[in-house]
């Protein structure tokens, strides 16, 4: 009876575990349940990387991105997470022309590091966490965060996505990039 009962303890104290995990991520807000913690589940397998300057574009699936199919799948205006340098979250954005513009914008709050979604109808990334904006080129608009986000630039090698480091000044601040 001693070890029936040890034995239903042990799964209680995994639900118990993971109702703590609930309610911690559900304390920052239920903007941050719905929205962050499905991307750092999708990321948390860090498939980036992979040495050299340059790291192809994957889906969150670890697909690497064409161009053609990315184009053939999105529309002017689309704003869409990848995996980008170090396999960090980082928006592909498609431009007028149907063209992906070419820099990616890294959607790791500078703040304490919340993914940052796109809000259309504000034209701005707003983040859930602790109310930091940045503009549509990721220039941060608002605090608490300190920095804008981070950049990448977009490159073709025969026809694929890769994305290489932003090392030159930051066009929106006219500084040298923090993120080196
Ligand atoms: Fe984005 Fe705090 S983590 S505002």
């Amino acid at each position: 009876r001693a070890l029936v009962e040890e034995g239903a303890f042990v799964p209680d104290m995994e639900r118990r575990n993971i109702m703590n995990l609930i309610l911690l991520f559900g304390g920052v807000g239920p903007a941050v349940t719905g929205l962050a913690v499905p991307y750092i589940l999708f990321f948390i397998p860090n498939t980036g990387g992979g040495g050299g300057s340059g790291t192809p574009a994957l889906t969150k699936a670890g697909d690497a991105i064409t161009f053609e199919g990315w184009l053939g799948a999105h529309n002017v205006g689309d704003r869409e997470l990848v995996q980008g340098l170090k396999g960090d979250a980082t928006y592909l954005i498609v431009d007028d022309g149907k063209v992906v513009r070419d820099y990616g914008i890294n959607a790791v709050c500078t703040h304490l590091g919340c993914v940052v979604p796109w809000n259309k109808a504000a034209n701005k990334y707003l983040c859930p966490c602790h109310g930091s904006q940045y503009d549509q080129t990721g220039k941060v608009v608002r605090g608490p965060a300190p920095l804008s986000l981070a950049l990448a630039h977009v490159t073709d090698d025969a026809g694929k996505v890769i994305f290489t480091p932003w090392t030159e000044q930051d066009f929106r601040t006219g500084l040298k990039p923090w993120w080196n």
